[in-house]
């Protein structure tokens, strides 16, 4: 069984995390979208454990994926599968240098695990969490931008919880 490892910090998840994820589900077996710490963003706007309750309720249509968090090493998480494959989008610009650096880590850490990256849909190329949450604090429309499922949580939180 073919397995693929989506991890991300997907605070929240937007519609480009989630083009990856359906993508990535039509070529793997199994997926587990896995929600990480990212030690150079911080301030989360959601907790970890918001965040996998969100991604729930957006794949839960999708049989064969999963939804989990690890708040270890990526490349030690992947450990407890056979042939594991980690799926990333990249976007156009600043996502290049820092995804290879990463693959090259986790491939260091663990050499059994192999990396493939997905190119982001043109209409998601320029999206990010961050962008989505500044929209947020501005009340904007989000029904471009993140799963319909969560928008009213992300402003809701945005707007001070109120
Ligand atoms: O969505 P992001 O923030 O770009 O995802 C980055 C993430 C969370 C996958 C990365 O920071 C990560 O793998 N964190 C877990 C800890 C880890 O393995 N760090 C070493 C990376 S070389």
């Amino acid at each position: 069984m073919s397995i693929a490892i989506c991890p991300g910090s997907f605070d929240p998840m937007t519609l480009g995390h989630l083009n990856i994820v359906r993508r990535t589900a039509h070529i793997f077996d199994r997926v587990v979208v896995l929600v990480m710490y990212n030690a150079n963003k911080s301030r989360p706007m959601f907790s970890i454990d918001e965040r996998v309750e969100m991604i729930k309720r957006v794949v839960w249509q999708y049989e064969n994926v999963e939804v989990d968090t690890y708040d270890g090493l990526l490349a030690e998480y992947a450990k407890r599968f056979e042939s594991p494959v980690i799926v990333k989008g990249l976007r156009a610009g600043t996502d290049f240098e820092n995804e290879f650096q990463m693959a090259q880590i986790n491939k260091t850490i663990n050499p059994n695990l192999e990396t493939m990256f997905l190119t982001s849909s043109q209409k998601y190329t320029f999206l990010s969490s961050s962008v989505v949450r500044e929209l947020a604090s501005y009340g904007a429309d989000l029904s471009e931008f993140l799963p319909r499922e969560i928008i009213d949580e992300v402003l809701t939180k945005a707007q001070g919880g109120k």
